[in-house]
């Protein structure tokens, strides 16, 4: 990764509101708690699978709320690919930064980041949107498309159905957290306003309900 594929802007953000501090904050608590050092792909081995299938030989990914980098960024690192990282939790960049060296992580918000258009061959945004606020989270989807290169794929989870609320002691843990998502039909309409088609969707049950997955795709003329 060269410094032209930077960020170019990352406006210090004195009033950080309280609900993006609650999640900043919960994540360096409860980092451990979501996800330990060796974990293995998981339920992400498939996607990550075809995402390696999809991306050139010399692939550079984006991962929008990377958390400790552990699958993500380590599978796709090791796989050769150029992996860069954001997140707004202190924890969890120290962790990615640790447990993948080979890619380059930066804490930061992604509502409020800025890199040049065209720079990536993909993003990857796993259960981190859902945690942004909610009127924020269409413009960075907008962003996203313009970071993307033409033939550029994105690889999002999102909300199924529309909810905003806190949870005391999620994990079990100490902290407090807070989500905030729309339905499927609302992060439809935000990828093709994104100027994204969106080629496959799914859905992925947890406990009693779930999330909605989507590849969406730069057009290659873009
Ligand atoms: C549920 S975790 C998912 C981590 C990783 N994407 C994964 O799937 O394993 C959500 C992550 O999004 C990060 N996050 C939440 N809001 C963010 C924001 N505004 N900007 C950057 N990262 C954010 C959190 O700190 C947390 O690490």
């Amino acid at each position: 990764m060269t410094v032209a594929d930077g960020p170019v802007g990352f406006p210090a953000d004195e009033d950080e509101d309280d609900r993006t501090r609650l999640v900043r904050e919960g994540y360096d608590v409860l980092s451990y708690r979501y996800r330990g050092d060796d974990a293995d792909e998981g339920g992400y081995a498939p996607w990550l699978a075809t995402l390696k299938d999809r991306l050139p030989a010399d692939g550079r990914v984006l991962d929008v709320g990377c958390g400790c980098g552990v699958p993500v960024a380590r599978s796709l690192a090791d796989a050769g690919f150029t992996v860069r990282g954001i997140d707004i939790s202190e924890t969890q960049i120290e962790r990615a930064r640790r447990l993948v060296p080979t890619a380059l992580f930066m804490q930061a918000d992604a509502t409020r980041i800025a890199f040049a258009d065209e720079v990536f061959d993909a993003v990857v945004c796993l259960y981190s949107l859902i945690h942004m606020r909610l009127e924020k989270q269409p413009k960075l989807l907008r962003h996203i498309g313009q970071w993307l290169r033409p033939g550029g794929w994105l690889l999002a989870t999102a909300g199924s159905q529309a909810w905003t609320g806190t949870e005391e002691n999620w994990l079990g843990g100490p902290a407090p957290m807070w989500w905030s998502q729309g339905d499927t039909a609302d992060y439809r309409s935000w990828l093709r306003e994104a100027g994204l088609e969106i080629t496959e969707e799914g859905f992925v049950p947890e406990g009693d309900g779930g999330h909605a997955l989507f590849w969406a795709r730069k057009p290659a003329w873009a």
